[in-house]
């Protein structure tokens, strides 16, 4: 595989090896020799050890747990790349962290998510390529082009061959949610509900309300992110307390902090499918009722038609 102008270049950051393997093999490439190591003081230090002067270079960096040592990585690749004499470096982040901070959520409070898509630009990044983010607007925090993959065509075709669709009913943890479930039942031709969160006063507990009749049905929660799994848990109990046959969940990235694991396994929830665009942990890998669906695919095809000038977007007709 080579770029239409140049040689194609990949260059993994520390968040997910494996992810960036399963890309490199899908794309018939080898990783670009890099190091990417620390200083006693933890700073870190890059030394990219091939020659990169004219290449198309996609650096892989999910900016996952550790977000911010994750992130700077990025960066400081970036910046190697860009003083190496790269023709055009994409980041390519399939977990794009901070992306919940998208606006000012309270009087004197950060955007944080405008200042890394800031950071990433100013490193040196021309392009940058991302899965499922939080909000799609975020690609304007980016004034360079961004691609917004979506892990639905993997969960589709997951979900077409395990369940019977006559029986299922889309379900959106919360309002915030609606466009990207509402995509994924159109797809498989399912109904939507929603879970509509709300708390009637300070200090009273939230109420969640289903809106839609879930009643008999297998009901697939959809969301972009499980992180403490809260969410989650407390969508696939209001479904059960409104009649749901069983709950299940297809979340693209599985952040899963804290006890979060522990949490989703003794839960009523069936099962919750997550992609591997964050490192899937020994705990998540071990957890009975979590199942990883890969990713790397997708993500080479993207790399592969954005160097090859094609259309991306063309992947998700
Ligand atoms: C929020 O808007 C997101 O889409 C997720 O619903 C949220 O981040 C999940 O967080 P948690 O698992 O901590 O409830």
């Amino acid at each position: 595989m080579s770029a239409k102008n140049g040689s194609i270049k990949l260059v993994a950051g520390n968040s997910n090896p494996a992810l960036a393997k399963e890309i490199a093999n899908g794309l018939n490439l080898t990783l670009t020799k890099a190091i990417v190591r620390r200083f006693a003081d933890m700073e870190i230090f890059v030394e990219i050890q091939e020659n990169v002067r004219g290449s198309d270079v996609f650096v892989i960096q999910s900016t996952s747990f550790p977000a911010n040592d994750h992130l700077m990585e990025l960066l400081i690749i970036t910046d190697a790349l860009r003083r190496a004499s790269a023709r055009r470096i994409t980041a390519v982040v399939p977990y794009f962290g901070y992306a919940r901070q998208d606006r000012k959520a309270g009087p004197r409070t950060p955007i944080s998510a405008k200042l890394v898509a800031n950071l990433i630009t100013h490193a040196g990044a021309d392009r940058v390529m991302t899965l499922d983010l939080h909000a799609g607007q975020i690609q304007g925090f980016f004034d360079i082009p961004t691609d917004n993959l979506y892990a639905s065509p993997v969960m589709v075709r997951d979900i077409r061959e395990r369940f019977d669709l006559a029986n299922v009913m889309v379900v959106s943890p919360d309002v915030g949610g609606v466009v990207r479930a509402r995509g994924l039942a159109k797809r498989i031709n399912a109904p939507l509900a929603i879970i509509d969160k709300r708390r009637e006063r300070a200090g009273e507990s939230e109420v969640m309300n289903v809106i839609g009749d879930v009643a008999g049905y297998t009901c697939i929660l959809v969301d972009d992110i499980v992180d403490s799994g809260g969410t989650l848990v407390n969508a696939a109990d209001a479904l059960l307390a409104n009649g749901a046959k069983e709950v299940y969940a297809y979340i693209t990235h599985g952040v899963l902090s804290g006890g979060a694991v522990t949490r989703v396994t003794s839960s009523r929830l069936k099962e919750l499918v997550i992609t591997d665009s964050i490192q899937p942990t020994e705990a998540v890998i071990k957890s009975p009722n979590i199942r990883t669906l890969p990713i790397s695919a997708l993500i080479a095809e993207a790399i592969g038609r954005t160097a090859a000038e094609e259309s991306v977007s063309s992947l998700f007709d």
